[in-house]
């Protein structure tokens, strides 16, 4: 019999495989609504991800040529590999949508049965397909056969408290064509309550043959070390650890020292405003912002008077000057910074043309 490891003897940066594509460490960077543009998938693979992925994309969205939901499917070359999630309830809308995701350059359709938000559930999506088994599976069926790429699937435990919906699931989502699936052992209705279950991640890994991804409190290096020994995944999940804090990445992977200093902090939050506001334009940037000059600056990285007043200035090129005041060393940090980025040429920030129907 193996002999069971010691929780310091994980090798975080040890690569590993989602089908025939190779993860090259086992950090996983969350998808998370409203939080994982491209600027922060960027920076967390800059800072050790191994995986990437988008926030949840809306089938329907896509179906109708939503301007907007088309928007979630821009990549820049720098991301890969990157996982782009998608939410519906319809098979055949899931397929079209799975496709239109390949064709975008994703390396793995990520399917959303975790969403315990309302406005999702009652559609009929997210964590709601927990407890509806056969139409989960056509969903995953149809996807995997729509694709080339590998099909994951990222779950709650289940519905209600105490739930093993997601067990009783699993092996017909890998039967139904799933390479990969992601648990964050909580129950819809805990929402973010309480802790994650991770012996539940532990009997999953058991009970089926892909490598699993284990979400939930991961916020450490002695967390994720002790998830990853105690349950066998293949990989960690880092979600709200890593809001405004792409360090904590480093930290787990690297022990090492976790705090920046603060002209590091300001040019990593320029770096990501000045990319954001590329991104979804300045209007839409000035808003989507406000809540990330709170997560970089605090942590007790800078009083909290600054990060109140900033979140009262609109003009994000306002926001940038107060914020050389405060550190005006970050302006050499964010140089360097800016001159390791990939050429423009290697960021797309156009869609490909197929997405858009041609034309
Ligand atoms: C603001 C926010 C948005 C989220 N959006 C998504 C999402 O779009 N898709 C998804 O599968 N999970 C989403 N999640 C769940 C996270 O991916 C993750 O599973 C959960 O936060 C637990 O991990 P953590 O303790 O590391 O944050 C979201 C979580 C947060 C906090």
């Amino acid at each position: 019999m193996q002999a069971k490891r010691e929780p310091s003897q994980v090798d975080l940066h040890e690569s590993w495989w989602i089908r025939d594509v190779e993860i090259p460490t086992r950090l996983v960077l969350a998808p998370m609504a409203g939080v994982s543009v491209q600027a922060f998938r960027r920076q967390g693979r800059r800072y050790g991800a191994g995986l990437v992925c988008s926030e949840m994309v809306s089938c329907a969205g896509l179906h109708h040529g939503n301007e907007r939901t088309l928007g979630y499917l821009r990549i820049a070359g720098d991301e890969h590999p990157l996982a782009v999630q998608i939410f519906g309830s319809e098979p055949g809308v899931m397929a079209e949508a799975a496709r239109m995701v390949a064709d975008a350059g994703a390396d793995i359709v990520d399917i959303n049965f975790g969403c315990p938000v309302r406005k999702v559930t009652k559609t009929g999506a997210g964590a709601t397909l927990l407890e509806d088994p056969e139409r989960a599976c056509s969903i995953v069926a149809a996807v995997a056969a729509a694709v080339d790429l590998p099909v994951s699937v990222k779950m709650r435990r289940g519905l209600d408290d105490g739930s093993r919906a997601c067990l009783a699931i699993a092996p017909r989502l890998v039967e139904a064509g799933a390479a990969t699936l992601t648990l964050h052992p909580r129950s819809a209705k805990q929402m973010y309550t309480g802790t994650a279950d991770h012996a539940l991640t532990a009997e999953l890994v058991e009970l089926v043959d892909v490598p699993i991804i284990a979400s939930g409190d991961v916020t450490s290096r002695a967390r994720a070390q002790a998830v990853l020994a105690t349950t066998g995944a293949s990989a960690v999940m880092i979600g709200r650890a890593a809001q405004g804090n792409p360090w904590v990445l480093r930290e787990i992977l690297d022990a090492a020292d976790g705090e920046p200093g603060p002209e590091e902090v300001v040019a990593e939050l320029v770096l990501f405003m000045r990319e954001t506001v590329r991104e979804l334009g300045e209007r839409r940037a000035q808003s989507f912002l406000k809540k990330f000059y709170g997560w970089y600056l605090g942590r007790g990285r800078f009083p909290r008077a600054f990060k109140a007043e900033l979140t009262q200035v609109e003009d994000v090129e306002e926001v940038e000057r107060r914020l050389f005041a405060a550190a005006p060393g970050a302006r050499f940090v964010l140089a360097r910074l800016e001159e390791e980025q990939p050429t423009a040429e290697e960021v797309t920030l156009d869609l490909p043309i197929s997405i858009y129907g041609g034309g």
